[in-house]
């Protein structure tokens, strides 16, 4: 290729290694703005309020599973018993965050998922603009998630 199309190349590459960059870091900022008045600071968990999203054996299970789960939960919210890491957490309410952008959501979820849950896959804004149009019930999330983790 001709050294033009190379350093534009380049530069192409290093614009979007740089959005990806900026897109984590909106996920980071997102989280400790919204999620993490119940998930606590990182998701570590607040027993009582909100299960850990940090870590557990549940994102593993969940395997390629786990982006639309995490779409579908941003933009429903979850309610029903859930145990994760050995704590229940019983009878709480997650509520539907979705107020805010499939850019915003899909950047949030995305965080959860490479840096709290510690699994491969990332959530799209156009993931959740299609969980948003068919919104997934509590219970269609939790047959999904499946019981005891
Ligand atoms: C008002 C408190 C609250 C806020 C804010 C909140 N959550 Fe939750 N979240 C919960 C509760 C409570 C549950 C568990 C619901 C249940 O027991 O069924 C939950 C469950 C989850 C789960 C499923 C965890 C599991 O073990 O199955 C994910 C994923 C999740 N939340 C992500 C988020 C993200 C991302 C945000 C920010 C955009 C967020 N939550 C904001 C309270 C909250």
């Amino acid at each position: 290729m001709s050294s033009t199309l190379f350093a534009g190349a380049l530069v192409a590459l290093a614009l979007s290694m740089g959005a990806s960059a900026a897109l984590a870091a909106e996920g980071a900022t997102i989280f400790a703005d919204v999620c993490a008045a119940c998930h606590g600071p990182e998701g570590v968990g607040t027993p009582g309020v909100a299960p850990p999203l940090q870590d557990p054996p549940l994102w593993a299970a969940l395997g390629d599973k786990a982006p639309g789960f995490v779409a579908g939960v941003v933009i429903s919210g979850l309610s029903g018993t859930i145990m994760s890491q050995g704590v229940g957490y019983y009878g709480l309410v997650m509520p539907p965050q979705s107020d805010y952008s499939d850019e915003d959501l899909a950047a949030v979820a995305s965080y959860v998922l490479k840096d709290l849950a510690k699994v491969e896959g990332v959530v799209t804004p156009e993931m959740v603009a299609e969980r948003r149009a068919a919104p997934l019930s509590h219970k269609e999330l939790m047959a999904i998630r499946g019981g005891g983790m």
